[in-house]
Protein backbone atom coordinates (compact mmCIF):
# COMPACT_ATOMS: atom_id res chain seq x y z
CA UNK A 1 0.00 0.00 0.00
CA UNK A 2 1.15 3.65 -0.62
CA UNK A 3 2.08 5.31 2.20
CA UNK A 4 -0.06 8.95 2.92
CA UNK A 5 0.32 12.04 0.65
CA UNK A 6 1.45 14.92 2.37
CA UNK A 7 -1.24 17.85 2.36
CA UNK A 8 -1.12 21.22 2.42
CA UNK A 9 -3.33 24.97 1.38
CA UNK A 10 -2.42 25.26 -1.76
CA UNK A 11 -4.27 28.92 -2.32
CA UNK A 12 -6.91 30.68 -0.12
CA UNK A 13 -9.66 33.55 -1.07
CA UNK A 14 -11.91 35.59 0.82
CA UNK A 15 -14.54 37.58 0.41
CA UNK A 16 -16.75 39.92 3.07
CA UNK A 17 -19.56 41.98 1.71
CA UNK A 18 -19.48 45.81 1.57
CA UNK A 19 -21.79 46.95 3.79
CA UNK A 20 -19.91 48.00 7.48
CA UNK A 21 -21.81 48.34 10.51
CA UNK A 22 -19.52 50.70 13.30
CA UNK A 23 -19.89 50.60 17.04
CA UNK A 24 -21.59 53.88 16.22
CA UNK A 25 -24.17 52.47 14.61
CA UNK A 26 -25.27 49.50 17.42
CA UNK A 27 -25.17 52.93 20.14
CA UNK A 28 -28.42 53.89 17.76
CA UNK A 29 -29.77 50.31 18.08
CA UNK A 30 -28.88 49.35 21.43
CA UNK A 31 -28.12 50.81 25.15
CA UNK A 32 -24.41 50.22 24.00
CA UNK A 33 -21.37 52.45 23.68
CA UNK A 34 -18.09 52.28 21.40
CA UNK A 35 -15.86 52.41 24.42
CA UNK A 36 -17.59 49.06 26.21
CA UNK A 37 -17.75 47.05 22.71
CA UNK A 38 -13.63 48.18 22.22
CA UNK A 39 -12.30 47.30 25.90
CA UNK A 40 -14.16 44.30 26.54
CA UNK A 41 -14.04 42.87 22.56
CA UNK A 42 -11.07 44.84 20.94
CA UNK A 43 -14.25 45.09 17.60
CA UNK A 44 -14.91 48.33 16.27
CA UNK A 45 -17.08 47.38 13.11
CA UNK A 46 -18.31 44.23 11.05
CA UNK A 47 -19.64 43.88 7.81
CA UNK A 48 -23.14 42.78 6.89
CA UNK A 49 -24.83 41.11 3.85
CA UNK A 50 -27.28 42.37 1.44
CA UNK A 51 -31.05 41.50 2.20
CA UNK A 52 -30.50 39.44 -0.92
CA UNK A 53 -27.64 38.10 -0.19
CA UNK A 54 -26.88 34.42 1.16
CA UNK A 55 -23.99 32.16 2.27
CA UNK A 56 -23.75 30.62 -1.17
CA UNK A 57 -23.12 33.96 -2.89
CA UNK A 58 -20.26 34.78 -0.60
CA UNK A 59 -18.61 31.56 -0.68
CA UNK A 60 -18.93 31.82 -3.96
CA UNK A 61 -16.72 34.88 -4.54
CA UNK A 62 -13.97 33.54 -1.77
CA UNK A 63 -14.19 30.32 -4.24
CA UNK A 64 -13.46 32.17 -7.40
CA UNK A 65 -10.39 33.87 -6.14
CA UNK A 66 -8.67 30.81 -4.20
CA UNK A 67 -9.29 28.70 -7.33
CA UNK A 68 -7.93 31.45 -9.65
CA UNK A 69 -5.08 32.19 -7.40
CA UNK A 70 -4.20 28.19 -7.64
CA UNK A 71 -4.79 28.05 -11.54
CA UNK A 72 -7.42 25.00 -10.83
CA UNK A 73 -10.39 24.89 -12.37
CA UNK A 74 -13.59 24.46 -10.79
CA UNK A 75 -14.04 20.74 -13.28
CA UNK A 76 -11.31 19.94 -11.18
CA UNK A 77 -12.37 19.75 -7.53
CA UNK A 78 -12.99 16.74 -5.85
CA UNK A 79 -15.36 17.84 -2.97
CA UNK A 80 -16.56 20.60 -1.64
CA UNK A 81 -16.87 21.23 2.08
CA UNK A 82 -18.15 24.21 3.48
CA UNK A 83 -18.55 24.99 7.25
CA UNK A 84 -21.18 27.12 8.39
CA UNK A 85 -24.23 28.06 10.92
CA UNK A 86 -25.65 29.88 8.66
CA UNK A 87 -27.02 27.33 5.66
CA UNK A 88 -28.77 28.88 2.91
CA UNK A 89 -31.62 26.85 3.86
CA UNK A 90 -31.88 23.67 6.19
CA UNK A 91 -31.03 21.23 2.58
CA UNK A 92 -29.61 20.92 0.26
CA UNK A 93 -26.44 21.36 1.61
CA UNK A 94 -24.57 25.07 1.07
CA UNK A 95 -21.55 22.98 -0.54
CA UNK A 96 -23.91 21.49 -3.18
CA UNK A 97 -25.46 24.98 -3.85
CA UNK A 98 -21.95 26.05 -4.25
CA UNK A 99 -21.56 23.25 -6.29
CA UNK A 100 -23.68 24.60 -8.90
CA UNK A 101 -22.90 27.81 -8.63
CA UNK A 102 -18.72 27.58 -9.57
CA UNK A 103 -19.81 24.11 -11.83
CA UNK A 104 -17.71 22.01 -10.42
CA UNK A 105 -19.40 19.01 -11.90
CA UNK A 106 -17.39 15.93 -10.79
CA UNK A 107 -17.10 17.41 -6.66
CA UNK A 108 -18.89 15.45 -4.46
CA UNK A 109 -20.40 18.31 -1.88
CA UNK A 110 -21.37 18.36 1.82
CA UNK A 111 -21.53 20.85 4.75
CA UNK A 112 -20.00 20.66 7.62
CA UNK A 113 -21.49 22.07 11.19
CA UNK A 114 -19.25 22.60 13.79
CA UNK A 115 -20.25 26.35 14.24
CA UNK A 116 -16.57 28.82 14.80
CA UNK A 117 -14.79 25.54 14.73
CA UNK A 118 -16.69 24.23 11.35
CA UNK A 119 -13.37 25.82 8.88
CA UNK A 120 -11.00 23.30 11.46
CA UNK A 121 -13.46 20.28 11.26
CA UNK A 122 -13.51 21.15 7.32
CA UNK A 123 -9.78 21.12 6.79
CA UNK A 124 -9.38 18.28 8.70
CA UNK A 125 -11.33 15.90 7.10
CA UNK A 126 -10.49 17.52 3.95
CA UNK A 127 -6.76 16.26 4.57
CA UNK A 128 -7.89 12.53 5.08
CA UNK A 129 -9.43 12.30 1.37
CA UNK A 130 -5.94 13.55 0.05
CA UNK A 131 -3.49 12.15 2.10
CA UNK A 132 -5.05 8.66 1.46
CA UNK A 133 -5.12 9.40 -2.10
CA UNK A 134 -8.83 9.01 -3.43
CA UNK A 135 -8.64 13.05 -4.35
CA UNK A 136 -6.51 15.55 -5.04
CA UNK A 137 -8.16 19.13 -4.55
CA UNK A 138 -10.53 19.89 -1.85
CA UNK A 139 -11.66 23.02 -1.53
CA UNK A 140 -13.08 24.13 1.96
CA UNK A 141 -14.64 27.36 3.01
CA UNK A 142 -16.10 28.91 5.88
CA UNK A 143 -19.04 31.34 5.21
CA UNK A 144 -21.27 32.83 7.67
CA UNK A 145 -24.28 35.20 7.26
CA UNK A 146 -24.69 35.52 11.20
CA UNK A 147 -26.13 38.74 10.64
CA UNK A 148 -29.32 37.26 9.75
CA UNK A 149 -29.68 35.10 13.06
CA UNK A 150 -28.48 37.78 15.45
CA UNK A 151 -31.23 39.66 17.58
CA UNK A 152 -30.26 43.02 16.81
CA UNK A 153 -32.48 44.29 19.82
CA UNK A 154 -29.88 42.02 22.33
CA UNK A 155 -26.96 43.80 22.87
CA UNK A 156 -25.00 40.62 24.72
CA UNK A 157 -24.78 39.32 21.35
CA UNK A 158 -25.70 41.67 18.59
CA UNK A 159 -22.07 44.16 19.27
CA UNK A 160 -20.25 40.77 18.47
CA UNK A 161 -21.35 39.01 14.60
CA UNK A 162 -20.34 39.85 11.16
CA UNK A 163 -20.55 38.38 7.88
CA UNK A 164 -17.76 36.74 5.71
CA UNK A 165 -16.54 34.16 3.54
CA UNK A 166 -13.58 32.43 3.42
CA UNK A 167 -11.79 29.55 0.90
CA UNK A 168 -9.14 27.17 1.62
CA UNK A 169 -7.67 24.85 -2.06
CA UNK A 170 -6.35 21.99 -0.18
CA UNK A 171 -4.17 19.63 -2.41
CA UNK A 172 -0.97 17.60 -2.07
CA UNK A 173 2.71 18.99 -1.32
CA UNK A 174 6.36 17.73 -0.96
CA UNK A 175 6.82 15.24 1.54
CA UNK A 176 7.51 16.88 5.27
CA UNK A 177 5.27 20.30 3.98
CA UNK A 178 2.14 21.09 4.77
CA UNK A 179 -0.30 19.73 7.83
CA UNK A 180 1.75 17.95 10.74
CA UNK A 181 -0.67 17.79 12.88
CA UNK A 182 -4.66 17.89 14.08
CA UNK A 183 -6.33 18.59 17.40
CA UNK A 184 -10.14 18.47 17.42
CA UNK A 185 -12.47 17.99 19.99
CA UNK A 186 -15.79 18.62 21.50
CA UNK A 187 -18.13 18.50 24.56
CA UNK A 188 -21.64 18.24 23.72
CA UNK A 189 -22.64 18.77 27.16
CA UNK A 190 -21.98 22.35 26.11
CA UNK A 191 -24.36 22.68 23.56
CA UNK A 192 -27.14 25.04 24.97
CA UNK A 193 -24.36 27.85 26.06
CA UNK A 194 -24.02 28.79 22.06
CA UNK A 195 -26.89 27.87 20.12
CA UNK A 196 -30.23 28.65 17.94
CA UNK A 197 -32.50 26.74 19.32
CA UNK A 198 -35.53 27.03 16.80
CA UNK A 199 -36.23 26.30 13.55
CA UNK A 200 -35.25 22.28 13.83
CA UNK A 201 -36.49 18.84 14.88
CA UNK A 202 -36.57 19.71 18.10
CA UNK A 203 -38.63 23.31 18.05
CA UNK A 204 -39.94 23.72 14.57
CA UNK A 205 -40.41 27.02 12.99
CA UNK A 206 -43.98 28.46 14.76
CA UNK A 207 -45.29 31.60 15.38
CA UNK A 208 -44.12 30.56 18.82
CA UNK A 209 -40.73 30.20 18.24
CA UNK A 210 -40.34 33.13 16.33
CA UNK A 211 -42.29 35.53 19.19
CA UNK A 212 -39.75 33.83 21.98
CA UNK A 213 -36.68 34.69 19.32
CA UNK A 214 -35.50 31.17 19.47
CA UNK A 215 -34.56 31.99 15.73
CA UNK A 216 -31.57 33.89 16.71
CA UNK A 217 -28.26 32.96 18.19
CA UNK A 218 -28.48 32.27 22.12
CA UNK A 219 -25.11 32.89 24.15
CA UNK A 220 -24.00 32.74 27.92
CA UNK A 221 -21.02 34.85 26.85
CA UNK A 222 -18.98 34.64 30.06
CA UNK A 223 -19.35 30.79 30.34
CA UNK A 224 -17.63 30.50 26.44
CA UNK A 225 -15.34 33.29 27.20
CA UNK A 226 -13.43 31.10 29.93
CA UNK A 227 -13.92 27.71 27.67
CA UNK A 228 -12.75 29.55 25.00
CA UNK A 229 -9.67 30.63 26.86
CA UNK A 230 -8.79 27.06 28.24
CA UNK A 231 -9.12 24.89 24.72
CA UNK A 232 -7.15 27.76 22.80
CA UNK A 233 -4.08 27.10 25.01
CA UNK A 234 -4.93 22.78 24.79
CA UNK A 235 -5.70 22.32 21.54
CA UNK A 236 -2.70 24.60 20.09
CA UNK A 237 -0.43 22.26 22.82
CA UNK A 238 -1.69 19.23 21.64
CA UNK A 239 -0.86 20.00 18.01
CA UNK A 240 2.34 21.41 18.86
CA UNK A 241 2.85 18.31 21.13
CA UNK A 242 2.14 15.71 18.31
CA UNK A 243 4.02 17.26 15.19
CA UNK A 244 7.59 17.66 17.49
CA UNK A 245 7.46 21.62 17.32
CA UNK A 246 8.17 24.04 20.69
CA UNK A 247 5.92 27.06 21.16
CA UNK A 248 9.12 29.28 20.26
CA UNK A 249 9.29 27.49 16.57
CA UNK A 250 5.64 29.33 15.92
CA UNK A 251 5.94 31.58 12.97
CA UNK A 252 2.17 32.68 12.62
CA UNK A 253 -0.61 31.90 14.59
CA UNK A 254 -4.36 32.19 13.21
CA UNK A 255 -6.73 32.03 15.88
CA UNK A 256 -10.23 32.39 15.93
CA UNK A 257 -11.51 36.12 16.12
CA UNK A 258 -14.29 35.83 18.80
CA UNK A 259 -12.78 38.71 21.24
CA UNK A 260 -9.29 40.33 21.50
CA UNK A 261 -8.82 39.08 25.22
CA UNK A 262 -9.25 36.02 24.06
CA UNK A 263 -6.60 35.96 21.81
CA UNK A 264 -4.57 38.20 24.48
CA UNK A 265 -4.42 35.45 26.65
CA UNK A 266 -3.39 32.61 24.14
CA UNK A 267 -0.89 35.02 22.93
CA UNK A 268 0.34 35.41 26.49
CA UNK A 269 0.70 31.74 27.20
CA UNK A 270 2.01 30.98 24.13
CA UNK A 271 4.67 33.93 24.44
CA UNK A 272 4.59 35.23 21.12
CA UNK A 273 5.10 38.96 19.69
CA UNK A 274 2.51 41.08 18.30
CA UNK A 275 4.11 40.04 14.55
CA UNK A 276 3.55 36.11 15.08
CA UNK A 277 -0.57 36.64 15.52
CA UNK A 278 -3.05 37.70 12.75
CA UNK A 279 -5.76 40.06 14.56
CA UNK A 280 -8.53 41.21 11.72
CA UNK A 281 -11.60 41.25 14.65
CA UNK A 282 -11.38 44.92 14.59
CA UNK A 283 -12.74 45.34 11.34
CA UNK A 284 -14.66 41.98 10.80
CA UNK A 285 -15.93 41.21 14.63
CA UNK A 286 -16.60 37.45 14.82
CA UNK A 287 -17.56 35.71 11.53
CA UNK A 288 -17.72 31.89 13.01
CA UNK A 289 -16.72 29.69 10.62
CA UNK A 290 -15.67 32.15 8.53
CA UNK A 291 -12.98 33.87 10.61
CA UNK A 292 -9.98 31.91 10.52
CA UNK A 293 -9.81 31.72 7.05
CA UNK A 294 -10.04 35.37 6.08
CA UNK A 295 -7.52 35.79 8.50
CA UNK A 296 -5.11 33.50 6.86
CA UNK A 297 -6.08 35.37 3.41
CA UNK A 298 -5.43 38.69 4.74
CA UNK A 299 -1.93 37.55 5.98
CA UNK A 300 -1.15 35.81 3.40
CA UNK A 301 -1.61 38.85 0.97
CA UNK A 302 -0.22 40.68 3.29
CA UNK A 303 2.99 38.63 2.93
CA UNK A 304 3.11 37.61 6.67
CA UNK A 305 3.67 33.61 5.46
CA UNK A 306 6.60 32.26 3.74
CA UNK A 307 7.50 29.34 2.77
CA UNK A 308 8.69 26.37 5.85
CA UNK A 309 6.61 28.84 8.69
CA UNK A 310 5.25 26.97 10.90
CA UNK A 311 1.48 28.39 11.23
CA UNK A 312 -0.85 27.54 14.54
CA UNK A 313 -4.90 27.90 13.18
CA UNK A 314 -6.69 27.40 16.13
CA UNK A 315 -10.65 28.19 17.04
CA UNK A 316 -13.34 27.06 19.55
CA UNK A 317 -17.51 27.08 19.12
CA UNK A 318 -20.99 26.39 19.41
CA UNK A 319 -21.49 22.29 20.29
CA UNK A 320 -19.22 23.00 22.06
CA UNK A 321 -16.10 22.00 19.81
CA UNK A 322 -12.92 23.28 19.49
CA UNK A 323 -9.63 22.45 17.35
CA UNK A 324 -6.53 23.33 15.76
CA UNK A 325 -4.04 22.60 12.65
CA UNK A 326 0.00 22.88 12.49
CA UNK A 327 0.50 23.80 9.23
CA UNK A 328 4.73 23.71 7.49
CA UNK A 329 3.40 26.54 4.96
CA UNK A 330 4.31 25.55 1.42
CA UNK A 331 1.51 26.43 -1.38
CA UNK A 332 3.53 24.36 -3.79
CA UNK A 333 1.89 21.34 -5.23
CA UNK A 334 3.75 18.09 -4.91
CA UNK A 335 3.77 16.12 -8.82
CA UNK A 336 3.11 12.95 -8.80
O1 LIG B 1 -17.13 32.36 18.54
C1 LIG B 1 -17.50 31.76 19.74
C2 LIG B 1 -18.66 32.46 20.31
N1 LIG B 1 -18.56 33.51 21.23
C3 LIG B 1 -17.54 33.94 21.98
O2 LIG B 1 -16.44 33.53 21.89
C4 LIG B 1 -17.86 34.96 22.99
C5 LIG B 1 -17.13 34.74 24.27
N2 LIG B 1 -17.49 35.70 25.27
C6 LIG B 1 -17.13 37.00 25.21
O3 LIG B 1 -16.47 37.42 24.27
C7 LIG B 1 -17.51 37.90 26.35
O4 LIG B 1 -18.04 37.11 27.40
C8 LIG B 1 -18.57 38.98 25.96
C9 LIG B 1 -17.91 40.01 25.08
C10 LIG B 1 -19.74 38.34 25.28
C11 LIG B 1 -19.03 39.70 27.22
O5 LIG B 1 -17.95 40.22 27.95
P1 LIG B 1 -17.83 39.96 29.51
O6 LIG B 1 -16.64 40.68 29.97
O7 LIG B 1 -17.83 38.47 29.71
O8 LIG B 1 -19.13 40.64 30.06
P2 LIG B 1 -20.32 40.01 30.89
O9 LIG B 1 -21.11 39.06 30.07
O10 LIG B 1 -19.77 39.52 32.17
O11 LIG B 1 -21.20 41.29 31.14
C12 LIG B 1 -20.70 42.40 31.86
C13 LIG B 1 -21.74 43.50 31.83
C14 LIG B 1 -23.17 43.02 32.09
O12 LIG B 1 -23.80 43.99 32.90
P3 LIG B 1 -24.10 43.70 34.45
O13 LIG B 1 -25.00 42.51 34.45
O14 LIG B 1 -22.76 43.45 35.05
O15 LIG B 1 -24.75 44.97 34.88
C15 LIG B 1 -23.79 43.06 30.72
O16 LIG B 1 -25.18 43.30 30.74
O17 LIG B 1 -21.75 44.12 30.54
C16 LIG B 1 -23.09 44.21 30.08
N3 LIG B 1 -23.11 44.15 28.64
C17 LIG B 1 -23.00 45.25 27.86
N4 LIG B 1 -22.87 46.55 28.14
C18 LIG B 1 -22.78 47.41 27.12
C19 LIG B 1 -23.21 43.06 27.83
N5 LIG B 1 -23.17 43.42 26.54
C20 LIG B 1 -23.05 44.77 26.55
C21 LIG B 1 -22.95 45.73 25.50
N6 LIG B 1 -22.83 47.03 25.85
N7 LIG B 1 -22.99 45.39 24.21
Amino acid sequence: MRGLRSVGILSTGSYTPERVLTNADLEKMVDTSDEWVVTRTGIRERRISAPEQASSDLALEAAKIALEKAQVRPGELDMIIVATVTPDMMFPSTACILQDKLGAAKAAAMDVSAACTGFLYGITTASQFIANGLYRYVLVVGVECLSKITDYTDRNTCVLFGDGAGAALLGPVEQGMGFLAFDLGADGSGGPLLSLPGGGSRLPASSETVEQRQHYISMAGSEVFKFAVKVMNSATEAVLEKAGISKEEIDLMVPHQANRRIIDAAVKRFGLSEEKVVINLDRYGNMSSASIPVALDEAIEAGRLKEGDNVVLVGFGGGLTWGAALCKWSTREAKE
